[in-house]
Protein backbone atom coordinates (compact mmCIF):
# COMPACT_ATOMS: atom_id res chain seq x y z
CA UNK A 1 0.00 0.00 0.00
CA UNK A 2 1.00 3.29 -1.03
CA UNK A 3 2.38 5.62 2.05
CA UNK A 4 -0.45 8.30 2.72
CA UNK A 5 0.45 12.33 1.58
CA UNK A 6 -2.17 13.03 4.44
CA UNK A 7 -0.26 15.39 7.57
CA UNK A 8 -0.42 14.03 10.71
CA UNK A 9 -4.28 14.71 12.13
CA UNK A 10 -4.55 18.15 12.89
CA UNK A 11 -1.62 19.84 11.91
CA UNK A 12 -0.87 21.50 9.04
CA UNK A 13 1.05 21.13 5.56
CA UNK A 14 2.08 24.80 4.59
CA UNK A 15 2.35 24.73 0.93
CA UNK A 16 3.56 28.01 -0.85
CA UNK A 17 0.34 29.90 -1.20
CA UNK A 18 -0.25 29.22 2.90
CA UNK A 19 2.15 29.60 4.09
CA UNK A 20 2.58 33.57 2.17
CA UNK A 21 -0.87 33.78 3.96
CA UNK A 22 0.33 33.17 7.16
CA UNK A 23 3.74 35.01 6.66
CA UNK A 24 1.30 38.10 6.31
CA UNK A 25 -0.51 37.53 9.49
CA UNK A 26 2.80 37.25 11.25
CA UNK A 27 3.83 40.12 9.97
CA UNK A 28 0.56 42.34 10.88
CA UNK A 29 1.75 40.86 14.38
CA UNK A 30 5.04 42.03 13.93
CA UNK A 31 4.33 45.13 13.12
CA UNK A 32 2.02 46.21 16.20
CA UNK A 33 4.17 44.64 18.62
CA UNK A 34 7.50 46.08 17.30
CA UNK A 35 4.92 49.77 17.36
CA UNK A 36 4.35 49.33 21.24
CA UNK A 37 8.19 48.48 21.91
CA UNK A 38 7.95 44.33 22.25
CA UNK A 39 11.12 42.93 21.49
CA UNK A 40 11.55 38.76 19.68
CA UNK A 41 12.22 36.11 21.50
CA UNK A 42 12.12 32.49 21.12
CA UNK A 43 12.61 29.12 22.74
CA UNK A 44 12.93 25.13 21.83
CA UNK A 45 9.86 23.38 21.19
CA UNK A 46 10.48 20.83 23.92
CA UNK A 47 10.54 21.15 27.50
CA UNK A 48 10.33 19.19 30.88
CA UNK A 49 7.35 18.07 31.73
CA UNK A 50 7.19 19.40 35.37
CA UNK A 51 7.49 22.92 33.67
CA UNK A 52 3.54 22.25 32.99
CA UNK A 53 2.67 20.12 36.22
CA UNK A 54 3.57 23.42 38.18
CA UNK A 55 0.73 25.51 36.90
CA UNK A 56 -1.22 25.76 34.00
CA UNK A 57 -3.99 23.62 35.03
CA UNK A 58 -5.08 20.02 34.72
CA UNK A 59 -6.77 19.85 31.73
CA UNK A 60 -3.83 20.72 29.53
CA UNK A 61 -1.12 18.59 31.22
CA UNK A 62 -3.24 15.29 31.64
CA UNK A 63 -5.46 15.58 28.30
CA UNK A 64 -4.00 17.60 25.84
CA UNK A 65 -0.10 17.36 26.18
CA UNK A 66 2.23 15.75 24.14
CA UNK A 67 3.97 13.66 26.51
CA UNK A 68 7.42 11.15 25.51
CA UNK A 69 10.40 9.98 26.99
CA UNK A 70 13.91 10.87 25.44
CA UNK A 71 16.42 8.34 25.13
CA UNK A 72 17.95 9.48 27.96
CA UNK A 73 14.80 8.58 30.12
CA UNK A 74 13.73 12.20 30.89
CA UNK A 75 10.06 12.98 30.43
CA UNK A 76 9.64 15.41 27.91
CA UNK A 77 6.82 17.57 26.81
CA UNK A 78 5.92 19.13 23.36
CA UNK A 79 5.04 23.11 24.64
CA UNK A 80 1.21 23.42 24.55
CA UNK A 81 1.70 26.92 25.33
CA UNK A 82 4.95 30.02 25.68
CA UNK A 83 3.97 31.18 28.97
CA UNK A 84 5.38 29.13 31.49
CA UNK A 85 8.85 28.81 28.59
CA UNK A 86 8.82 32.82 28.37
CA UNK A 87 8.51 32.60 32.41
CA UNK A 88 11.54 30.24 33.21
CA UNK A 89 13.67 32.53 30.89
CA UNK A 90 12.68 35.96 32.69
CA UNK A 91 13.41 34.12 36.01
CA UNK A 92 16.81 32.18 34.34
CA UNK A 93 18.08 36.44 33.73
CA UNK A 94 15.85 37.47 36.51
CA UNK A 95 18.61 40.35 37.95
CA UNK A 96 20.04 41.36 34.52
CA UNK A 97 16.97 42.42 32.93
CA UNK A 98 16.05 45.91 32.29
CA UNK A 99 11.60 45.86 33.69
CA UNK A 100 9.43 46.59 32.29
CA UNK A 101 10.22 44.04 29.52
CA UNK A 102 8.16 43.49 26.79
CA UNK A 103 8.88 40.64 24.62
CA UNK A 104 6.69 38.83 22.11
CA UNK A 105 6.88 35.49 20.30
CA UNK A 106 5.32 33.37 17.51
CA UNK A 107 5.90 29.87 18.64
CA UNK A 108 4.21 26.62 16.85
CA UNK A 109 2.33 24.91 20.37
CA UNK A 110 0.56 21.25 20.39
CA UNK A 111 -2.18 20.05 22.14
CA UNK A 112 -3.90 16.93 21.58
CA UNK A 113 -7.44 18.45 21.02
CA UNK A 114 -10.40 17.10 19.12
CA UNK A 115 -9.34 18.69 15.80
CA UNK A 116 -12.51 21.36 14.47
CA UNK A 117 -13.15 24.42 13.41
CA UNK A 118 -10.62 27.36 14.88
CA UNK A 119 -9.35 24.80 16.91
CA UNK A 120 -6.55 21.95 15.77
CA UNK A 121 -3.26 19.96 17.18
CA UNK A 122 -0.35 22.20 15.68
CA UNK A 123 -0.92 26.01 15.97
CA UNK A 124 1.15 28.94 15.90
CA UNK A 125 -0.02 31.71 18.83
CA UNK A 126 1.45 35.25 18.74
CA UNK A 127 2.13 35.87 22.43
CA UNK A 128 2.79 39.04 23.90
CA UNK A 129 3.78 39.92 27.36
CA UNK A 130 4.86 42.79 29.39
CA UNK A 131 6.92 41.76 32.95
CA UNK A 132 7.74 44.06 35.81
CA UNK A 133 4.27 46.19 35.91
CA UNK A 134 2.08 45.69 38.83
CA UNK A 135 -0.60 48.31 37.69
CA UNK A 136 -3.50 48.29 35.03
CA UNK A 137 -1.61 50.24 32.31
CA UNK A 138 0.16 47.03 31.59
CA UNK A 139 -3.35 45.37 30.75
CA UNK A 140 -4.72 48.49 29.11
CA UNK A 141 -1.15 48.53 26.83
CA UNK A 142 -1.04 44.83 26.01
CA UNK A 143 -5.10 44.99 24.54
CA UNK A 144 -3.94 47.99 22.97
CA UNK A 145 -1.49 46.00 21.48
CA UNK A 146 -3.84 43.33 20.05
CA UNK A 147 -6.33 45.94 19.02
CA UNK A 148 -3.69 47.42 16.72
CA UNK A 149 -3.31 44.03 14.68
CA UNK A 150 -6.74 43.52 14.24
CA UNK A 151 -6.87 47.14 13.18
CA UNK A 152 -3.96 46.55 11.00
CA UNK A 153 -5.83 43.95 9.43
CA UNK A 154 -8.23 46.56 8.49
CA UNK A 155 -10.86 45.29 10.89
CA UNK A 156 -13.51 47.89 12.59
CA UNK A 157 -14.82 47.77 16.32
CA UNK A 158 -17.92 46.56 15.34
CA UNK A 159 -16.42 43.35 14.18
CA UNK A 160 -15.03 41.84 17.55
CA UNK A 161 -15.65 42.46 21.31
CA UNK A 162 -12.73 42.82 23.91
CA UNK A 163 -14.25 40.88 26.68
CA UNK A 164 -12.81 41.78 30.18
CA UNK A 165 -13.20 39.97 33.94
CA UNK A 166 -11.26 39.59 36.81
CA UNK A 167 -9.94 36.27 38.76
CA UNK A 168 -9.84 38.42 42.00
CA UNK A 169 -13.32 39.84 41.22
CA UNK A 170 -14.44 35.74 40.68
CA UNK A 171 -12.53 35.08 44.49
CA UNK A 172 -14.56 37.60 45.90
CA UNK A 173 -17.68 36.81 44.46
CA UNK A 174 -16.81 32.77 45.08
CA UNK A 175 -15.12 33.21 48.97
CA UNK A 176 -17.40 36.41 50.14
CA UNK A 177 -20.87 36.23 48.53
CA UNK A 178 -21.17 32.65 47.80
CA UNK A 179 -19.08 31.49 50.30
CA UNK A 180 -17.35 28.47 48.74
CA UNK A 181 -14.63 26.57 49.72
CA UNK A 182 -10.79 26.38 47.93
CA UNK A 183 -11.76 22.73 46.06
CA UNK A 184 -15.55 23.98 45.30
CA UNK A 185 -14.07 27.13 43.58
CA UNK A 186 -11.98 25.72 41.71
CA UNK A 187 -15.03 23.02 40.41
CA UNK A 188 -17.27 26.17 40.06
CA UNK A 189 -14.54 27.79 37.97
CA UNK A 190 -13.28 24.98 35.65
CA UNK A 191 -17.72 24.68 35.18
CA UNK A 192 -18.41 28.77 34.19
CA UNK A 193 -15.26 28.14 31.61
CA UNK A 194 -17.13 25.25 29.98
CA UNK A 195 -20.60 27.16 30.31
CA UNK A 196 -20.95 28.40 26.62
CA UNK A 197 -20.88 24.79 25.72
CA UNK A 198 -23.14 22.85 27.48
CA UNK A 199 -26.99 23.28 28.00
CA UNK A 200 -28.15 25.25 30.62
CA UNK A 201 -29.99 22.12 32.92
CA UNK A 202 -26.87 20.60 32.50
CA UNK A 203 -25.16 23.58 34.12
CA UNK A 204 -27.48 23.58 36.79
CA UNK A 205 -27.36 20.01 37.77
CA UNK A 206 -23.43 20.01 37.82
CA UNK A 207 -23.40 23.53 40.08
CA UNK A 208 -25.67 21.99 42.47
CA UNK A 209 -23.65 19.14 42.54
CA UNK A 210 -20.88 21.12 43.66
CA UNK A 211 -22.99 23.15 46.07
CA UNK A 212 -23.61 21.72 49.65
CA UNK A 213 -27.36 20.66 50.42
CA UNK A 214 -27.36 23.80 53.24
CA UNK A 215 -25.92 26.19 50.23
CA UNK A 216 -28.46 24.46 48.02
CA UNK A 217 -31.06 25.36 50.23
CA UNK A 218 -29.84 28.84 50.68
CA UNK A 219 -30.54 28.92 46.38
CA UNK A 220 -26.72 28.93 45.94
CA UNK A 221 -27.58 28.25 42.06
CA UNK A 222 -30.13 30.98 41.97
CA UNK A 223 -27.90 33.52 42.81
CA UNK A 224 -24.90 32.49 40.78
CA UNK A 225 -27.32 32.20 37.36
CA UNK A 226 -28.34 35.71 38.60
CA UNK A 227 -25.14 37.10 38.62
CA UNK A 228 -23.56 35.40 35.10
CA UNK A 229 -26.49 36.56 33.61
CA UNK A 230 -25.04 40.39 34.62
CA UNK A 231 -23.57 42.27 31.65
CA UNK A 232 -22.61 45.45 33.46
CA UNK A 233 -20.72 45.80 36.39
CA UNK A 234 -23.00 48.84 37.51
CA UNK A 235 -25.92 46.10 37.70
CA UNK A 236 -23.82 43.68 40.01
CA UNK A 237 -25.24 43.10 43.38
CA UNK A 238 -23.62 46.43 45.85
CA UNK A 239 -21.23 44.44 48.10
CA UNK A 240 -19.33 43.02 44.71
CA UNK A 241 -19.92 46.33 43.00
CA UNK A 242 -17.76 48.41 45.17
CA UNK A 243 -15.39 45.77 45.68
CA UNK A 244 -11.80 46.55 44.42
CA UNK A 245 -11.77 44.18 41.81
CA UNK A 246 -14.89 45.79 40.31
CA UNK A 247 -13.34 49.21 40.53
CA UNK A 248 -10.13 47.99 39.18
CA UNK A 249 -12.10 46.86 35.76
CA UNK A 250 -14.53 49.66 35.42
CA UNK A 251 -10.80 51.55 35.64
CA UNK A 252 -9.22 49.71 32.74
CA UNK A 253 -12.40 50.35 30.87
CA UNK A 254 -12.19 53.54 31.34
CA UNK A 255 -8.51 53.88 30.29
CA UNK A 256 -9.21 51.49 27.26
CA UNK A 257 -12.19 54.06 26.27
CA UNK A 258 -9.64 56.61 26.27
CA UNK A 259 -6.77 54.95 23.83
CA UNK A 260 -10.00 55.00 21.74
CA UNK A 261 -10.99 51.14 22.73
CA UNK A 262 -14.62 51.80 22.59
CA UNK A 263 -15.47 48.20 21.79
CA UNK A 264 -14.54 46.71 25.83
CA UNK A 265 -17.19 45.12 27.66
CA UNK A 266 -17.17 43.21 31.43
CA UNK A 267 -18.22 39.83 30.73
CA UNK A 268 -18.08 37.74 34.34
CA UNK A 269 -18.33 34.47 32.18
CA UNK A 270 -14.27 34.85 31.11
CA UNK A 271 -12.37 32.69 33.41
CA UNK A 272 -9.88 31.33 31.09
CA UNK A 273 -8.61 27.69 31.17
CA UNK A 274 -5.05 28.02 33.00
CA UNK A 275 -4.94 28.30 36.65
CA UNK A 276 -2.18 30.54 36.83
CA UNK A 277 -3.69 33.79 36.43
CA UNK A 278 -4.04 36.40 39.46
CA UNK A 279 -6.32 39.41 38.52
CA UNK A 280 -7.57 40.63 35.29
CA UNK A 281 -8.39 38.49 32.08
CA UNK A 282 -9.53 38.78 28.63
CA UNK A 283 -11.05 37.29 26.07
CA UNK A 284 -11.33 38.59 22.16
CA UNK A 285 -14.37 37.54 19.99
CA UNK A 286 -14.93 37.44 16.49
CA UNK A 287 -18.72 38.99 16.47
CA UNK A 288 -18.85 37.32 13.05
CA UNK A 289 -22.45 35.55 13.21
CA UNK A 290 -20.84 32.35 11.55
CA UNK A 291 -18.03 32.69 13.50
CA UNK A 292 -19.11 33.68 16.93
CA UNK A 293 -16.30 32.33 19.27
CA UNK A 294 -12.91 33.96 21.09
CA UNK A 295 -9.96 34.25 18.85
CA UNK A 296 -7.73 35.70 21.53
CA UNK A 297 -7.08 35.05 25.37
CA UNK A 298 -4.45 36.68 28.19
CA UNK A 299 -4.55 38.19 31.42
CA UNK A 300 -2.08 39.13 34.57
CA UNK A 301 -0.28 36.13 36.09
CA UNK A 302 1.93 37.55 38.82
CA UNK A 303 3.19 33.88 39.95
CA UNK A 304 5.02 32.53 37.54
CA UNK A 305 8.05 33.68 37.12
CA UNK A 306 8.71 33.35 41.04
CA UNK A 307 8.04 29.63 40.78
CA UNK A 308 11.58 29.04 39.26
CA UNK A 309 13.07 30.32 42.91
CA UNK A 310 13.46 33.71 41.92
CA UNK A 311 11.19 36.70 43.53
CA UNK A 312 8.44 37.39 41.61
CA UNK A 313 7.58 39.55 38.66
CA UNK A 314 4.25 40.53 37.77
CA UNK A 315 3.20 39.71 34.31
CA UNK A 316 0.31 40.54 31.41
CA UNK A 317 0.17 38.88 28.23
CA UNK A 318 -1.62 37.16 25.64
CA UNK A 319 -1.90 34.28 23.32
CA UNK A 320 -3.40 35.26 19.97
CA UNK A 321 -3.87 32.25 17.71
CA UNK A 322 -2.92 31.81 13.84
CA UNK A 323 -6.39 29.47 12.94
CA UNK A 324 -8.37 31.73 14.94
CA UNK A 325 -6.99 35.42 13.73
CA UNK A 326 -7.21 33.61 9.57
CA UNK A 327 -11.18 32.58 10.67
CA UNK A 328 -11.52 36.34 11.69
CA UNK A 329 -10.05 37.41 8.50
CA UNK A 330 -11.42 34.83 5.84
CA UNK A 331 -15.13 35.74 7.37
CA UNK A 332 -14.87 39.59 7.64
CA UNK A 333 -13.64 39.53 3.83
CA UNK A 334 -10.26 41.09 5.04
CA UNK A 335 -7.88 39.16 3.42
CA UNK A 336 -5.77 41.11 0.35
CA UNK A 337 -4.30 39.40 -2.67
CA UNK A 338 -1.21 37.92 -1.55
CA UNK A 339 1.12 37.71 -4.17
CA UNK A 340 3.86 35.14 -4.68
CA UNK A 341 7.66 36.80 -3.22
CA UNK A 342 9.19 36.28 -6.69
CA UNK A 343 8.98 39.12 -8.66
CA UNK A 344 10.55 38.96 -11.98
CA UNK A 345 10.51 35.23 -13.71
CA UNK A 346 13.20 35.22 -16.45
CA UNK A 347 11.92 33.46 -19.80
CA UNK A 348 15.33 32.79 -21.62
CA UNK A 349 14.87 32.51 -25.00
CA UNK A 350 17.63 30.18 -27.20
CA UNK A 351 20.31 28.99 -25.35
CA UNK A 352 21.51 32.40 -23.30
CA UNK A 353 22.27 31.04 -19.74
CA UNK A 354 25.61 31.89 -19.56
CA UNK A 355 25.06 35.18 -21.45
CA UNK A 356 22.46 36.44 -18.91
CA UNK A 357 23.73 35.64 -16.00
CA UNK A 358 25.24 39.12 -15.52
CA UNK A 359 21.94 41.31 -16.05
CA UNK A 360 20.12 38.28 -13.77
CA UNK A 361 22.66 39.18 -11.36
CA UNK A 362 22.67 42.73 -11.57
CA UNK A 363 18.95 42.35 -11.27
CA UNK A 364 19.23 40.56 -7.72
CA UNK A 365 21.53 43.25 -6.35
CA UNK A 366 19.47 45.80 -7.26
CA UNK A 367 16.73 44.06 -4.83
CA UNK A 368 14.72 42.35 -7.23
CA UNK A 369 13.85 38.77 -6.02
CA UNK A 370 14.06 36.82 -9.68
CA UNK A 371 13.80 33.32 -10.62
CA UNK A 372 15.56 32.24 -14.09
CA UNK A 373 13.46 29.31 -16.07
CA UNK A 374 16.41 26.76 -16.59
CA UNK A 375 14.30 24.08 -18.02
CA UNK A 376 15.36 24.82 -21.63
CA UNK A 377 11.57 25.00 -22.35
CA UNK A 378 10.01 26.88 -25.60
CA UNK A 379 8.93 30.41 -24.20
CA UNK A 380 5.54 29.72 -24.09
CA UNK A 381 5.92 27.14 -21.68
CA UNK A 382 8.03 29.33 -19.54
CA UNK A 383 5.38 31.78 -19.08
CA UNK A 384 2.55 29.64 -18.82
CA UNK A 385 4.66 28.80 -15.98
CA UNK A 386 5.40 32.08 -14.64
CA UNK A 387 1.40 32.84 -15.02
CA UNK A 388 0.89 29.39 -12.96
CA UNK A 389 2.67 30.45 -10.43
CA UNK A 390 0.86 33.92 -9.96
CA UNK A 391 4.68 36.12 -10.59
CA UNK A 392 3.56 39.51 -11.48
CA UNK A 393 6.40 40.26 -14.13
CA UNK A 394 8.04 38.01 -17.27
CA UNK A 395 11.15 39.45 -18.47
CA UNK A 396 12.55 38.18 -21.40
CA UNK A 397 16.52 37.49 -22.36
CA UNK A 398 17.58 36.63 -25.95
CA UNK A 399 20.44 37.41 -28.10
CA UNK A 400 19.39 40.52 -29.33
CA UNK A 401 18.44 41.98 -26.17
CA UNK A 402 21.81 41.36 -24.62
CA UNK A 403 23.12 42.31 -27.62
CA UNK A 404 21.17 46.04 -27.37
CA UNK A 405 21.09 45.89 -23.61
CA UNK A 406 17.13 46.27 -23.60
CA UNK A 407 14.93 43.71 -21.85
CA UNK A 408 11.24 42.78 -22.34
CA UNK A 409 9.53 42.79 -19.89
CA UNK A 410 5.88 41.57 -19.14
CA UNK A 411 3.19 42.72 -17.21
CA UNK A 412 1.49 39.18 -16.76
CA UNK A 413 -1.77 40.90 -14.90
CA UNK A 414 -2.51 42.81 -17.66
CA UNK A 415 -0.49 41.36 -20.76
CA UNK A 416 1.47 44.72 -21.21
CA UNK A 417 4.57 44.31 -22.56
CA UNK A 418 7.57 47.18 -22.53
CA UNK A 419 11.07 47.10 -23.71
CA UNK A 420 14.03 48.75 -20.93
CA UNK A 421 17.46 48.28 -19.69
CA UNK A 422 17.36 46.18 -16.40
CA UNK A 423 17.84 49.31 -14.25
CA UNK A 424 15.17 50.65 -15.26
CA UNK A 425 12.93 47.43 -15.05
CA UNK A 426 14.62 47.21 -11.77
CA UNK A 427 12.72 50.47 -10.25
CA UNK A 428 9.57 49.39 -11.92
CA UNK A 429 9.44 46.37 -10.37
CA UNK A 430 10.25 48.04 -7.03
CA UNK A 431 7.62 50.73 -7.89
CA UNK A 432 4.94 47.77 -7.93
CA UNK A 433 6.58 46.39 -5.03
CA UNK A 434 6.24 49.12 -2.91
CA UNK A 435 2.69 50.70 -3.68
CA UNK A 436 1.20 46.64 -2.97
CA UNK A 437 3.54 45.98 0.03
P1 LIG B 1 -5.17 30.03 25.31
O1 LIG B 1 -6.49 30.66 25.57
O2 LIG B 1 -5.02 28.58 25.57
O3 LIG B 1 -4.10 30.87 26.15
O4 LIG B 1 -4.78 30.29 23.82
C1 LIG B 1 -4.74 31.59 23.29
C2 LIG B 1 -5.21 31.59 21.86
O5 LIG B 1 -4.45 30.63 21.12
C3 LIG B 1 -6.65 31.17 21.64
O6 LIG B 1 -7.51 32.24 21.83
C4 LIG B 1 -6.59 30.73 20.20
O7 LIG B 1 -6.47 31.86 19.34
C5 LIG B 1 -5.26 30.03 20.12
N1 LIG B 1 -5.38 28.59 20.37
C6 LIG B 1 -5.28 27.93 21.53
N2 LIG B 1 -5.42 26.60 21.35
C7 LIG B 1 -5.62 26.41 20.03
C8 LIG B 1 -5.82 25.27 19.19
N3 LIG B 1 -5.86 24.03 19.68
N4 LIG B 1 -5.96 25.47 17.86
C9 LIG B 1 -5.92 26.70 17.34
N5 LIG B 1 -5.72 27.82 18.06
C10 LIG B 1 -5.58 27.69 19.39
C11 LIG B 1 -2.78 30.55 26.25
O8 LIG B 1 -2.23 29.71 25.60
C12 LIG B 1 -2.02 31.46 27.19
N6 LIG B 1 -0.71 30.85 27.44
C13 LIG B 1 -1.91 32.84 26.57
C14 LIG B 1 -1.16 33.83 27.41
C15 LIG B 1 0.03 34.43 27.09
N7 LIG B 1 -1.52 34.29 28.60
C16 LIG B 1 -0.61 35.14 29.03
N8 LIG B 1 0.35 35.23 28.13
Amino acid sequence: MALSTQPYKGARDFYPEDKRLQKYMFSLMRKAAEQFGYEEYDAPILEPIDMYLAKSGEEIVNDQTYLFQDRGGRNVAIRPEMTPTVSRMVAARRQELAYPLRWYSIPNLWRYERPQRGRLREHWQLNVDIFGVDNLLAEAEVIQVADAILKTAGATHDMYTIRLNSRKLMDFIFTDYLQLDSVQIHMISKLIDRMHKIEREDFIAEADAVFTPSQRDAGASNKLIGLLRTKNLDHLPEAIRHSGPAMELKELLHTLKNARITNATFDITIMRGFDYYTGIVFEIFDENPNNNRSMLGGGRYDGLVGLFGVEPVPTVGFGFGDVTFQNFLQGHDLLPPIRPETDVYIVLIGSTYAKAQHVVEDMREMGVRVAVDITGAKADKQIKTAVKKGIHYAMFIGEKELEEEQYEIKNLMTGVSERHSAARIASIVQDYRGDSD
